[in-house]
């Protein structure tokens, strides 16, 4: 088995580590191809107890396992140096992390300027995680970045953050009434963090292509989702990066037709963190009530995440923008004890029915879902092991999510657990 994505096929937070969990014990390399700190996710630790990471792949408990932060991904320094030291206090061996040289870096103006943005905006905000992704990653487009590469010249690191500073510092005063930020302190304290992180740095794309020859398996764990993508997702309300499996390719290094399997992750029903248009949004008590049965709070910012119905519309416009082989459905278990429970199985945009997503923004924000009810089910499903355990109605529930989504479900999440899962 060469190279395999998982995606999150919804906006994020749909349990991707389940899937890494599945196939841990098939996998030699895991890489995190795009995004930051914004991503989070809760690993359970060799103690017992959970450790939330955010840049580092989710590999680095099992010690066999290389971890690959790839050039896609934008590092904040000080967060992978504090990510490391938490691991490394919990007796976390974390050698086994290297990080491309090509990686851009996420400099402290890019996080003021992410909140200030934000605070501009008002009204209009995107509901970031304020870690200074999007600006980053427009230094990387503007071609102003700078790279982890660059840690190991301070030369070259200077005069890249004097240049940065020099027109940031003015927006930061002159737009936003903000501090001007010191050249000195910008520089040192990145330098003092680049020693730390020197010995991990490695041309990681040539690691990967060499792996991938000797016929290992190369996981390449997507952060945030399909939805959130900058160019397939509910732009303007994205990241600005892009999480769709095209851009593993892109962000790791190695060629598009060594992927040869895409597992899109679907939560049993949806979930989304910040602004942007939701259709199946649930907005009253129903809302409430997956909220705490599904423990909706965002790892990285603490936000209550807005809950609703499966929406089949964009979990088929997701199998088909990532080429999704297979589907893994997380969270089967929080629908448990409805008398009925709806799917999505179409919009309605202004008078028209429509299957499939929305051109248009406007259509997007008009869309109101079709949905169709199925009939609930009361037990709880954490013992269920295999699929034919599982209560009539919620065999006949995944039966319908499948036929609807495009692409096989070959394993269900029926509880919190490692082994809480139904593999088909
Ligand atoms: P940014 O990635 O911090 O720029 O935030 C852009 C949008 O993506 C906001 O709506 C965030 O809430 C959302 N977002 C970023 N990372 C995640 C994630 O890991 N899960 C869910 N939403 C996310």
């Amino acid at each position: 088995m060469p190279a395999i994505v998982v995606i999150g096929a919804q906006w994020g937070d749909e349990g991707k580590g389940k899937a890494t969990d599945l196939l841990g014990g098939q996998v030699q390399w895991v890489v995190r191809y795009q995004g930051g700190n914004n991503a989070g996710h809760t690993v359970v630790l060799p103690d017992g107890q959970d450790f939330a990471l955010h840049l580092i792949p989710s590999g680095i408990l099992n010690p066999s396992v290389r971890n690959v932060i790839g050039n896609g991904v934008v590092v904040n320094p000080t967060v992978l140096l504090d990510e490391l030291a938490g691991l490394e206090a919990r007796h976390v061996d974390a050698a086994n992390l290297i990080v491309s040289a090509d990686a851009h870096l996420i400099m402290p103006y890019h996080v003021e300027i992410d909140k200030v943005t934000e605070r501009y905006l008002g009204k209009a905000k995107i509901g970031t995680t304020g870690r200074g992704i999007g600006p980053a990653y427009q230094d990387k487009v503007a071609r102003v970045g700078v790279r982890v590469a660059d840690l190991l010249d301070a030369k070259i690191l200077r005069e890249k953050v004097e240049a940065a500073l020099d027109f940031k510092n003015q927006v930061l005063v002159k737009v936003y009434n903000r501090k001007a930020l010191d050249v000195d302190e910008v520089v040192d304290s990145v330098l003092a963090a680049g020693r730390e992180i020197e010995p991990r740095i490695a041309d990681t794309r040539l690691l990967l292509n060499q792996a991938l020859d000797a016929g290992e398996t190369v996981l390449l764990e997507g952060s945030q989702g399909t939805l959130l993508d900058v160019d397939h997702g509910t732009y303007p309300y994205v990241t600005s990066s892009n999480p769709t499996a095209g851009g593993a390719a892109v962000g790791s290094g190695i060629g598009p037709i060594r992927i040869s399997r895409v597992i899109g992750i679907l939560k049993a029903y949806t979930t989304r963190v910040g602004s942007g248009p939701f259709p199946t949004e649930l907005t009253d008590a129903m809302g409430e009530h997956l909220r705490k049965a599904g423990g909706e709070v965002g790892v990285t910012t603490g936000r209550e995440r807005r809950c609703g119905w499966f929406d089949s519309v964009i979990a088929r416009y997701a199998a088909r923008v990532n080429g999704i082989t297979d589907f893994f459905l997380t969270k089967l278990d929080v629908l448990s004890g409805l008398e009925r429970v709806p799917v999505c199985v179409a919009y309605d945009v202004d008078g028209r029915r429509t299957d499939e997503m929305p051109m248009t923004q406007t259509d997007m924000h008009h869309a109101v879902p079709v949905y169709e009810e199925l009939p609930g089910w009361w037990e709880d499903l954490s013992d269920c092991r295999t699929f034919g355990e599982l209560p009539v109605n919620a065999r006949a529930y995944v039966q319908r999510v499948e036929e609807l989504s495009g692409a096989r479900i070959s394993a269900i999440g029926v509880g919190p657990g490692r082994d809480e899962t139904i593999t088909r």
